[in-house]
């Protein structure tokens, strides 16, 4: 069994999009008994609300149903609850990596990572920009949630 925990800041753009992708192709896997897929952000301003409406409508329009998803702040629980952290930005990944406990034995790192061929480090905050900034993160988001999916796979 593996878990796996997106988190940025908000939890209502960037990881719940993550979240709702990849928990999307883990069901198409047919892995969904195999790997636990949660979201929450570092930041607590948006705790309970539902994803921002662009990009619940950003990621309908590529078949991915965002609306069962509430924001939730990270907590130092969830060190012991998920074996895949994996931050949007750097930012996020300095505020996981000041919470991790020393004898933390699973991973923290960016998501970004795990994209086959990642044009940028970071997947860009869309929440102060157009419509098209969250189309940037869809095409990260899906090709990254692919590469993560593989190597979970990876004997
Ligand atoms: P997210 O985007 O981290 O991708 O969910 C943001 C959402 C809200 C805020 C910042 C980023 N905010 O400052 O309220």
């Amino acid at each position: 069994m593996a878990s796996v925990l997106f988190v940025c800041l908000g939890n209502i753009c960037r990881s719940p999009t993550a979240h709702g992708i990849f928990q999307a192709q883990v069901e198409a896997a047919g892995l969904a008994e195999h790997i636990a897929v949660d979201s929450c952000g570092t930041g607590a301003w948006h705790v309970g609300e539902p994803p921002d409406a662009r990009a619940t409508a950003a990621a309908r329009a590529r078949g991915f149903d965002l609306t069962p998803l509430r924001a939730r702040q990270f907590a130092a629980a969830d060190f012991e609850r998920f074996d895949h952290i994996l931050a949007m930005d750097r930012s996020n990944l300095s505020h996981l990596e000041a919470l991790r406990p020393a004898d933390y034995a699973g991973t923290v790192a960016l998501f970004l990572d795990f994209h086959p061929a990642p044009p940028v480090r970071e997947v860009p905050d869309p929440y102060y920009g157009g419509e098209g900034g969250f189309e940037d993160v869809l095409d990260l988001v899906e090709a990254a949630s692919r590469g993560l999916l593989e190597a979970l796979r990876a004997p």
